[in-house]
């Protein structure tokens, strides 16, 4: 692995599934935080899709044993704002150079998505190995990510979009997969917590 990537490793192995969040009232984003922690997934991937995302990730940072990044992060703009809230790592739905080395010069870990041999050679360019594959169900499954994967030894995902509960563990058996990620823990609306929180529990028990 390329020591650019060693960061991004580091998180992706924190948990076997990060939570892809969507916050759409910045009430909800401590609450959201607590109850993923406690069920066993500090990593928090606040997408920044709403009006309230970057809040959402300064107020998650101050809930103990969190580790917050920020998703959606579609250029360098997007990237210096998610930065400036603290954003511990940055996750893309694909890689453009200009994305790519703005996070190298921000010394910040960057999952970027790809979704084929093309996407993968670019960021291998650029000195990243490891990579979201995103959608992953849509972009044609586990044959596709197996197919991806052949030519790209030592290039390791974290395959998010359209995974559940019942379907990781499928994507989490292959060799290439460290960790997977999905919205599904954290529904939409008012958190109920515990049910996140049980949500996160039976998450952080699939095997790896
Ligand atoms: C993402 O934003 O990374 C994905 O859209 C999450 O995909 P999911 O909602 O199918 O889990």
């Amino acid at each position: 692995m390329s020591d650019l990537s060693a960061p991004t490793e580091n998180i992706m192995r924190m948990a076997p599934v990060i939570p892809v969040l969507v916050i759409d009232d910045v009430a909800h984003a401590v609450p959201i935080a607590q109850a993923l922690v406690a069920g066993g997934l500090p990593v928090l991937e606040v997408t920044l899709r709403t009006p309230c995302a970057l809040e959402a990730i300064r107020e998650m940072k101050q809930v103990e044993g969190a580790v917050v990044g920020a998703g959606t992060v579609l250029n360098p703009k997007d990237l210096e704002a998610a930065l400036k809230v603290g954003s511990e790592f940055i996750v893309s739905p694909g890689l453009t150079k200009k994305l790519g080395k703005a996070a190298i010069e921000a010394k910040v870990p960057l999952l970027p998505g790809t979704a084929n041999a093309s996407d993968i050679m670019t960021g291998l360019d650029l000195g990243f190995t490891r990579f979201k594959f995103f959608p992953a169900v849509a972009s044609g499954g586990i044959a596709a990510l197996k197919a991806i994967g052949g030519p790209f030894g030592g290039v390791k995902f974290c395959p998010t979009g359209g995974i559940s509960l019942e379907t990781a563990p499928d994507w989490l058996a292959l060799d290439a997969v460290i960790c997977v990620g999905g919205s599904w823990i954290v529904p939409k609306g008012p958190p109920d917590t515990a049910g996140i929180e049980a949500a996160a529990r039976a998450a952080r028990e699939l095997a790896r």
